[in-house]
C-alpha cells in the first residue's frame, strides 16, 4: 500500500537544507509538497527552490485560495501532516488553536479529521547555531515563549515532534507498520 504525506514547509531557514535534502530522498510514500508564503521566500533566499523544483513534485503554494486544499484532510486524501521545518509563528499559531495560515489551517483540519501530525520545530532549546541564507554561522536564542509553545506543542493529542528531517520517515514508518504478531 502506498501512503500519501502532506508536507508544508514554512518560513524558517533553520534545518530547511537539511529537509530538502531529505525530501529529495523520500521514495517510499507520495509527498505533496506545500510552501508558506514565507517559506516560498525563505526557500528562495537559501537558494533550495530549484532543488525542490527539481525533485519533479508539485509544489503547492499559499495563496488566497489555500483553503481548498483542507478538504484533502476530511476526504482521507492524506495519511500524514508533515509541518518541516516549523516556524515559532507556525507553531505558536497551531498550540492556540489558530488557523489563519496554511501551516496552522492544515494543522487544524489534520487534528479534527484525526490524522497523525508530524512537526520538526526550528526553536528546541533556549541557545541554538544556524546559518544564513550566505552560509554565515549565527547564534539564535529563542524566547522563552518560543519554547514554551514548542513544549505545548509535544503535548497535544496526534501530535509528535521530532528533532531532525530524518525522525520524520522512522516516525511515520513505526505509525503505518502493521502491528507485530503476539
Ligand atoms: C531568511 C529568513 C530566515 C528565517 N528563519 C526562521 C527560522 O529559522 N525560524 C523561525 O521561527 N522564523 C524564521 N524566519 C521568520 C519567519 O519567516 C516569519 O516569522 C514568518 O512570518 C513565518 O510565517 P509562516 O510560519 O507562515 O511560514 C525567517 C525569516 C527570514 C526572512
Amino acid at each position: 500500500m502506498s501512503y500519501s504525506i502532506c508536507w508544508v514547509i514554512t518560513g524558517a531557514g533553520h534545518l530547511l537544507a537539511e529537509t530538502v535534502e531529505y525530501l529529495l530522498s523520500i521514495d517510499f510514500c507520495t509527498v505533496d509538497l506545500h510552501l508558506t508564503r514565507a517559506g516560498r521566500e525563505v526557500a528562495l533566499r537559501y537558494g533550495q527552490m530549484d532543488r525542490l523544483k527539481s525533485s519533479g513534485r508539485e509544489i503547492f503554494f499559499e495563496t488566497d485560495a489555500s483553503s481548498s486544499r483542507l478538504i484533502f484532510f476530511s476526504s482521507g486524501r492524506y495519511d500524514a501532516l508533515v509541518i518541516a521545518p516549523a516556524t515559532s509563528n507556525t507553531v505558536a499559531k497551531c498550540a492556540l488553536g489558530i488557523a489563519d495560515s496554511m501551516a496552522s489551517n492544515f494543522f487544524a483540519q489534520a487534528g479534527k479529521s484525526g490524522i497523525p501530525i508530524y512537526i520538526l520545530p526550528t526553536d528546541t532549546a533556549s541557545e541554538m547555531t544556524s546559518v544564513t541564507p550566505s552560509g554565515k554561522k549565527i547564534s539564535v536564542r529563542p524566547r522563552e515563549i518560543d519554547l514554551k509553545y514548542t513544549d505545548e506543542l509535544s503535548r497535544f493529542p496526534g501530535v509528535t515532534l521530532v528533532r531532525t528531517p530524518e525522525e520524520v520517515a522512522d516516525s511515520i514508518c513505526q505509525c503505518f507498520a502493521p502491528e507485530a504478531p503476539e
